[in-house]
């Protein structure tokens, strides 16, 4: 084999042409992307190939081969550009093809569900109530869980004597020394204490949260449950404010055909005070064997009244100037009241048969 080629010689020129025909057509079908076939292109048919150098030396070629052997070199080099073109294609196919299977979805695959989570019954509860209130035009504020006793109990106008200060019924962190006894909150309406200290009136809030009692668990009661608080404060609210509010709650919360009672009782932060219970929504208080009532017609709903004027001192309002209604809630008991939930144990048994029912 020749080391050397001349090509102005028209036997070398053909020889070498056909190698590097073989050598290029072999190299492009094996490129693997099209960076290499870019490299081939240039090595093969671009200016300083071995073609482009064959183009060039035409001019010094015996004017009688010069025709056969451009027409030679022309058709080696169609021939390498058509096969770099369609190998060109062949290649983006592939990527195409690698694109789809990385990113496309076979919806014929099968797949297993994930278990989508849901927000638990108290707290669609809270949620719910919020959303009634703040319809009305209230604001939503919290307090810590643990608390003062002065807030728990003094501003609240809560004698040192009360039964609810005992250890035996409220669970404290720091017991003895009534100036600063701390203590897990028997109730939310500390809320409307520093509420009020903070902001001067109007006031109209609910304050959601955990309350603590030293209780046993049995049917109706937690050591852990929550409540919903309530406080308007303004110049001139009168107990029928009072009752028209909490009357347009039931009718949002249990149906449109609710009637509420008010009940004298007595708490040491309002003046006068009141039990509020709504018409049975499962009987209308029609049915001496309602399940819902069991035939009594009302149910209890939560306690109430108009602020007591020494709760406004203790927090640094004027009583001559404002007057408000408070109102507190039990969150399992609304809940089990209009989902005819038997034991309040099964908010906290995290069974899943149970919490499914409430999907919200
Ligand atoms: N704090 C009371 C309780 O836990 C509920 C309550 C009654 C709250 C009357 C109030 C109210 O704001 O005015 O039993």
């Amino acid at each position: 084999m020749k080391t050397t080629t001349n090509l102005t010689d028209p036997m070398d020129l053909a020889e070498s042409l056909e190698a590097l025909r073989t050598a290029a057509l072999a190299r492009i079908e094996g490129a693997p992307e099209m960076s290499a076939l870019a490299e081939i292109e240039a090595d093969t048919v671009g200016r300083e190939s071995p073609i482009g150098e064959a183009r060039r030396g035409l001019g010094r070629m015996p004017a009688e081969d010069r025709r056969d052997a451009g027409r030679l070199i022309n058709s080696v080099a169609g021939e390498i550009e058509g096969a770099i073109a369609a190998r060109r294609e062949e290649l983006a196919a592939l990527e195409r093809a690698a694109a789809i299977a990385a990113e496309g979805i076979d919806v014929t695959v099968d797949y297993v569900a994930p278990r989508v989570g849901r927000l638990h019954l108290i707290q669609q509860v809270i949620d719910e109530v919020c959303d009634i209130f703040i319809g009305l035009g209230y604001h939503i504020a919290e307090g810590p869980e643990a608390e003062l006793a002065w807030y728990n109990f003094d501003a609240l106008n809560t004698p040192p004597d009360h039964p609810g200060r005992l250890e035996s019924d409220t669970m404290y962190l720091d017991y003895g020394d009534p100036a600063d006894e701390m203590l897990l909150r028997a109730h939310t309406s500390p809320v409307q204490a520093r509420y009020m200290e903070q902001h001067d009136p109007p006031v109209y809030i609910v304050a959601p949260g955990k309350t603590y009692r030293n209780d046993t668990v049995d049917a109706t009661h937690l050591p852990v449950f929550y409540q919903i608080e309530g406080l308007a404060v303004d110049e001139s609210i009168t107990f029928s404010d009072l009752k028209g509010t909490l009357a347009e709650f039931a009718r949002q919360f249990f149906g449109p055909t609710t009637r509420i009672r008010l009940r004298p009782h007595f708490f040491p932060f309002t003046e006068p005070s009141a039990e509020l219970d709504v018409s049975c929504f499962n009987c209308d208080g029609g049915e001496s064997t309602c399940r819902v009532c069991r035939g009594v017609g009302w149910l209890e709903m939560l306690g109430c009244g108009m602020v007591d004027p020494r709760v406004f001192e203790a927090v640094g309002y004027d009583p001559s100037a404002v007057t408000g209604f408070a109102f507190g809630m039990g969150v399992e008991r609304l809940a089990m009241v209009r989902h005819g939930i038997d034991s309040i144990r099964h908010f906290i048994d995290n069974d899943v048969r149970f919490l499914e029912q409430f999907p919200g």
